[in-house]
């Protein structure tokens, strides 16, 4: 089996099942993304018997080496974190705020799957299992997001009808979603798309700007038993039903 070697520019940017290698390396703990490029570059990496290159990908299935000894594959984790507000949802940020990752355990590295807007709170899944992550946030399979919001004024039936309906962005018309009422300024808004800002947009839209945006549930994930600021492993029932989500369970 051959490892793909193809340039960056030609590779699929979204199939996040295959990690470059130096990547790979620096997630198993060998060595910095630029002491496995030095590793790379001394031949000391093999990948399924033939010698790494920089611009070498990998999957799980492939069998890299370093002086001759395998490395051993990274266990894949599934962290669920109730995302508190004030935290960005990226690796690094550069203007210094405070990231998600600095809320869940460094190894094995996970990241988010998704985004939550700094200001908002609730499900934020973390994995390292690419596979996963890129199938959950492709539109084909749908994966239902709810959030709740509590909005500036009092929406009418019809503004829960529209909301429901769909709602003409930028980018475009939104997807039937589910919206009921909670309380007389809070909505519950059910959603299978991913957009940026998406929830606050449709609500803008609609005359009923968000104030306060809390994600209850992801992927039949809710929080139940969490506090804001901490996380649980998710058990091997939860992945298989996530995979079965996604089309990736076996049989
Ligand atoms: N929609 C938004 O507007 N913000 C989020 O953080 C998530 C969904």
């Amino acid at each position: 089996m051959h490892a793909r070697v193809e340039p960056a520019a030609n590779r699929s940017t979204v199939d996040t099942s295959f990690v470059r290698l130096n990547a790979y390396l620096a997630r198993a703990g060998v060595a910095s993304r630029r002491g496995a490029d030095e590793l790379i570059k001394a031949g000391r990496v093999r990948v399924n018997g033939e010698p790494g290159q920089l611009n070498t990908f990998v999957a799980a299935r492939d069998l890299v080496e370093v002086d001759g000894k395998p490395v051993a594959k990274q266990k894949l984790a599934y962290l669920l974190l109730y995302k508190p507000a004030g935290f960005v949802t990226t690796a690094s940020d550069p203007q210094k705020r405070r990231t998600v990752v600095e809320l869940v355990p460094r190894t094995p590295r996970v990241v988010p799957v998704g985004r939550l807007d700094a200001d908002t709170t609730g499900a934020l899944l973390f994995t390292n299992d690419g596979q996963l992550a890129h199938h959950l946030a492709h539109p084909r399979y749908e994966i239902e997001k709810v959030y709740e919001a509590e909005l500036e004024r009092e929406p009418t039936d019809d503004v829960l009808r529209t909301l429901a309906a769909g709602i003409e962005l930028e980018d475009g018309r939104t997807a039937p979603a589910k919206a009921r009422r909670l309380g007389p300024k809070l909505i519950e808004l059910s959603i299978h798309e991913g957009r940026k800002h998406q929830v606050k947009l449709m609500c803008a839209a609609v005359g009923c700007p968000v104030v306060r945006l809390h994600r209850s549930v992801y992927a039949g994930l809710d929080l139940d038993g969490l506090a804001a600021g901490k996380w649980r492993a998710l058990d091997r029932g939860e992945v298989e039903a996530l995979k079965k989500l996604t089309g990736l369970a076996a049989g």
